[in-house]
């Protein structure tokens, strides 16, 4: 699978990329790939985002410059992209990111398009398949959105995470029925005071089993 993150802030991207789970991927043949609008801009002065038709605060992303990074990229018409990709915009008006859109996205090529101020030019929906927020609240970009998707989308991806495991059962699975995963404890048994559940330190593989899923049904 490839991936690939248009964004004017690609340095921000330097650490998430350098993490173990993503080192992984690569290894397994994935590929992540950073661009920045800037360095494609067809505008002098390296300009990228402009004033807003219509009056308003904020500069707006434009489309020409959008396009054009996409282009370099991808030659051929930035529009026919989303044929056989998924090409997502993060944008705080978009479809919440969830367990299941992770599962989805991972299953393709994908490309993340970051806005920045006021966002992209609306025009962007004839480019993308997708717009998605990870939450009800604006972020002041969306590399920080771009990295919480990528990191839900690469966790997905066979053999990246080393216990298959973690992954199946973890919090908002289907395995959970889109609840939070049961508690986890580790060493000590006790710290000033504070326990563990008894049937956790029982070894009764059955007990504890019936117990997390009880915690499932409680939280
Ligand atoms: N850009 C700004 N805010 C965002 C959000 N909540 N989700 C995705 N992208 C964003």
């Amino acid at each position: 699978m490839r991936t690939d993150v248009f964004t004017l802030f690609p340095q921000a991207f330097d650490w998430y990329l350098s993490q173990v789970h993503i080192r992984n991927a690569v290894e397994l043949g994935h590929e992540f790939h950073l661009t920045n609008y800037r360095d494609h801009t067809p505008l002098s002065h390296l300009q990228v985002d402009d004033t807003p038709y219509g009056g308003g605060a904020g500069m707006v992303l434009r489309i020409d410059v959008v396009c054009a990074a996409l282009e370099a990229v991808f030659p051929g018409d930035a529009a026919c992209l989303k044929d056989g990709r998924r090409v997502v915009e993060l944008t705080p008006k978009g479809r919440q990111f969830d367990d299941a859109l992770a599962a989805e996205l991972a299953r393709q090529d994908l490309v993340l398009l970051c806005g920045r101020y006021e966002g992209i030019d609306e025009r962007v929906k004839h480019l993308v398949t997708d717009r998605v927020s990870i939450g009800p609240y604006v972020l002041s970009g969306g590399e920080v959105a771009a990295m919480a998707v990528l990191d839900g989308v690469t966790r997905k991806l066979p053999g990246v995470i080393s216990n298959p495991e973690s992954v199946v059962s973890e919090s908002h699975s289907d395995v959970l029925e889109g609840g939070a995963e049961y508690p986890h404890y580790t060493r000590p048994a006790e710290f000033r005071g504070w326990g563990v559940p008894e049937v956790l330190l029982s070894g009764n593989h059955g007990e504890i089993d019936c117990w997390r899923a009880l915690q499932v049904r409680k939280r």
